[in-house]
């Protein structure tokens, strides 16, 4: 296994693929192009969805890219384990009715395993697989991997929004017992364990089925042609090739972290906050440079949760002053080589997140953090799932612990009295019953309450992988056929002001 910086990771690949008859594209912006389906670009696919499903013919059947992707639905997960980000960078190769599995696995693995290349040992590899799929399997087999490092399961098919989809095979690398405390070993992979000893570094998906919202899977269209669609986890690589424990101490992220330290006089040494503050500085920073703005609506509202969320961070730092501005100086230095688009859009960039970030500390009280009792229609307590209130002007997403208390931050400046109801979660699994909170009162200001369309269009549409159709009050997502996840607006909504 080679050392390698991020930037190398990134040429080493593309040429790989460049030599081998791809056209190198450039990352398109964030922000989708005639894409309502979809907020961000959250793959490297997703610019290229008008070649796979036919409406486009590419230049170029093969291509490659390094793509900059956003994806929020795992923004719990941000900061608390090794690998999780809101913004990251995706390589792909990608075959468009070209070369389909064979060419596809044979490279992925001659890339990864020849000295020439990453070099890894390919006994710390394995790979999963989509159960009928034998085709992959015996490739696999074929090129030297052992049957044991070989695990068929039933969630290896990737879709996100509408488009190009299908049976896939994923890479991971056994960063070894070290980030396995229970020494559960390949059980982490077979159980779809959280953990970060096995990290998945590279994805191939077979894009043959066109996804259509609506549509149950097993009747999605073929695609007019046979596709190669990759992703590889540019921060991932970067953690295992530079051997640090986590892709915040890699290269990408340590300018940051070093500028942190010296913000707030505290040395780095895997802190929660600096990797919050890390990750969302660079979604904030790419995001603004690619068009998109601070709103209360959709792709803004993200953002201007992340900046929340970052800012609150860096109170919990004792930075007590706007930072974040000249935090995105950091990044835009540290990318500008690979983006040099970013240059052209610092200034501005830096002067809408320090605007933001005054305009939220002016809202902020030290110590605001709240814990409510989280109840039934009966009174009794709840114990699982989670509410979501709504609060000034941000959704604000919190787990009822097991003594069924939900904590949650507010703007300060929030003076309120009365029930705090807000959103109640239903399905047939584990949030089957209406939730709401015991009354609680902040502060001496009233609740506006407000009609359901109003609160409606102020929701997020997506949470947690399930996008949200609004309709009279409800928003329904399918979660599996025949199920769906209701999150339903209960009797009493407010707004708070
Ligand atoms: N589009 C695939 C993914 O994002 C490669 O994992």
């Amino acid at each position: 296994m080679k050392k390698m910086t991020s930037e190398e990771i990134i040429r080493t690949y593309i040429d790989f693929f460049k030599e081998r008859g791809h056209e190198e594209i450039d990352s398109a912006s964030l922000v989708p192009k005639n894409d309502p389906s979809i907020l961000w670009v959250n793959a490297g696919v997703t610019p290229l969805k008008k070649y796979f499903d036919g409406t486009v013919v590419p230049k170029n059947r093969r291509m490659t890219s390094c793509q900059k992707c956003i994806r929020t639905n795992d923004i719990e997960n941000v900061g608390l384990t090794a690998r999780h980000h809101t913004f990251f960078q995706m390589l792909g190769n990608f075959s468009v009715g070209d070369y389909f599995k064979e060419e596809a696995l044979t490279w992925a693995f001659e890339l990864l395993t020849s000295d020439k290349y990453f070099g890894f040992d390919k006994e710390k590899l394995y790979m999963t697989v989509y159960p009928d799929d034998f085709e992959a399997y015996d490739l696999w087999v074929s090129l030297g991997v052992a049957p044991s490092h070989i695990i068929k399961l039933e969630g290896n098919y990737w879709e996100i929004g509408e488009g190009p989809s299908g049976p896939d095979t994923e890479i991971f690398f056994d960063r070894g017992e070290k980030y396995d405390k229970d020494k559960l070993g390949i059980r982490l992979l077979v159980e779809e364990i959280e953990n970060d000893r096995y990290i998945e570094i590279w994805n191939n998906v077979f894009s043959q089925y066109n996804a259509k919202d609506g549509v149950a899977r097993s009747d999605y269209l073929e695609l007019p042609s046979k596709n190669i669609d990759t992703g590889m986890g540019v921060e991932r690589m970067a953690c295992i090739l530079q051997e640090v424990e986590t892709n915040y101490e890699t290269d990408l992220f340590m300018p940051i972290m070093e500028t942190i330290s010296e913000i707030c006089h505290l040395p780095y040494t895997g802190q929660m906050e600096f990797k919050v503050i890390a990750d969302h500085i660079r979604t904030i920073t790419f995001a603004l440079s690619d068009g998109a703005v601070f709103e209360n609506v959709g792709r803004g509202y993200v953002l201007r949760r992340l900046l929340r969320r970052a800012s609150r961070m860096g109170k919990k730092l004792n930075i007590n002053r706007e930072f974040l501005g000249d935090l995105s100086l950091v990044v835009v230095e540290n990318y500008k080589e690979i983006y040099p688009e970013l240059m052209s859009t610092k200034n501005n960039v830096k002067e809408l997140i320090s605007k933001e970030e005054l305009l939220f500390q002016k809202t902020l009280l030290s110590g605001e953090k709240y814990s409510v009792k989280v109840v039934d229609k009966k009174g009794n307590p709840v114990r699982k799932g989670h509410v979501i209130f709504i609060a000034y002007d941000q959704v604000i997403l919190s787990n009822i612990s097991e003594s069924g208390i939900a904590s949650f931050y507010l703007p300060s400046n929030l003076n309120i009295t009365g029930h705090l109801y807000v959103l109640s979660m239903y399905s047939d699994g584990p949030f089957n019953d209406l939730i709401a909170s015991e009354q609680i009162t902040i502060g001496t200001r009233t609740l506006v309450a407000l009609d359901k369309n109003t609160i409606g269009s102020r929701m997020m549409h997506s949470w947690n992988n399930y996008k949200f159709n609004y309709t009279n009050g409800s928003y329904v997502a399918p979660i599996k056929e025949n199920v769906n996840l209701v999150l339903e607006l209960s009797g009493n909504c407010y707004l708070m002001y």
